[in-house]
């Protein structure tokens, strides 16, 4: 390296300092390759742009290419991520997922894909894995509860599963199920939803490249408390449209009803698109607090049309009335 002199202090040339988003990538990619992929035989993949916890086996992703799969925010630390969670088949209280999904058994694993498809069939979780490269996407989740967080998802465009299934010309929503077992799941014996817990997209949204179907976050296997073993993303949609431990998509004609809807119609929608100008009947969506910067003087964050995705989804609900359809 030369070295400029002046004053007595040493410099190195500005042309040689290493920008810190390449060196921090530089360094992710070698923390990658050194934690190696020991994990069902899957590929190492180049380019990973986050540090493993070193928590659960490996499942790195590359990143992905998709307009919008990586927001610039700082990802939530991960102790954040995996300790203030919503999974109310485990508890309604943020911590009861931490504490009570570690002995859900997510293998094996089996995610039926049934309906209006010509080629319905049952995908164990290593044919899911295997079905479409890994990627590394760094997506906004807002809950409706008015916090946020930002979470580096592997997984790859639910699209990749759609189109392997060939859905008929009948095909106009999804549905998920997830699953219901009250062996493991000891939130099941309160009613705070109709179990299994369904959610639903219409074919264009479940289409999307954004819709990520997700096994990992953080270059690891998903955590229990956060879905696993598969999951949705839908970064655009309040959180609660993410259905965590999917057992079936069930490819329909009529929009199916969600369990939220079902729970409480007044309040919950089938779209649950994140919009600051709709409120939910009880409080404001105008702004939201990220998770991790609630110090006093932490600011609360404004909350973005769509979650700031509406570059890449506005177009989907061009000439809806979201007031209507919230
Ligand atoms: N999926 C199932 N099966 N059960 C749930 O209770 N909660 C939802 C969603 N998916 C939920 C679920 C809600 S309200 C949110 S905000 C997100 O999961 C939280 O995901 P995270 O814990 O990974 O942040």
């Amino acid at each position: 390296m030369h070295l400029l002199k002046d004053r007595g202090f040493v410099h190195p040339v500005a042309s040689e300092i290493t920008p810190k988003a390449v060196y921090l990538s530089r360094r992710r990619v070698w923390q990658g390759l050194a934690a190696g992929g020991a994990w069902a035989g899957l590929p190492a993949l180049g380019g990973a742009q986050t540090a493993r916890p070193g928590k659960l086996p490996p499942l790195p992703g590359a990143r992905s290419s998709a307009a919008g799969a990586t927001v610039m925010d700082k990802p939530t630390a991960y102790a954040d991520a995996t300790s203030y969670n919503n999974f109310y088949e485990f508890g309604t209280d943020k911590a009861d997922p931490a504490q009570y999904a570690g002995a859900l058994k997510t293998r094996p694993w089996t995610v039926a894909v049934e309906g209006e498809v010509k080629k319905p069939g049952n995908f164990d979780l290593d044919t899911l894995l295997k079905l479409s490269p890994m990627e590394e996407r760094i997506y906004r989740l807002r809950c409706v509860e008015g916090w946020s967080m930002v979470i580096p998802w592997v997984g790859y465009s639910l699209s990749e599963l759609i189109k392997r299934v060939e859905p008929t010309g009948n095909a106009k929503y999804l549905q998920f199920v997830t699953l219901a077992d009250r062996q493991q799941m000891r939130g099941l014996a309160s009613g705070s939803l109709d179990w299994p817990y369904t959610e639903g997209l219409r074919m264009d949204e479940a289409m999307h490249p954004l819709t990520l179907l997700a096994f990992g976050m953080y270059g690891e296997v998903l955590p229990n408390q956060n879905g696993a073993p598969v999951r949705m993303v839908l970064p655009w949609k309040y959180g609660f449209k993410s259905a965590k431990s999917i057992v079936r998509i069930r490819f329909v004609e009529k929009q199916p009803r969600t369990a939220w809807e079902t729970a409480i119609p007044s309040e919950y929608g089938f779209y649950s698109n994140v919009n600051p100008k709709v409120d939910h009947p009880r409080w404001s969506q105008a702004t939201e607090r990220r998770i991790g910067e609630d110090g006093v003087f932490a600011r609360k964050r404004p909350t973005l049309m769509f979650n700031g995705y509406e570059p890449q989804v506005g177009q989907l609900y061009a000439g809806m009335d979201l007031r209507k359809f919230y």
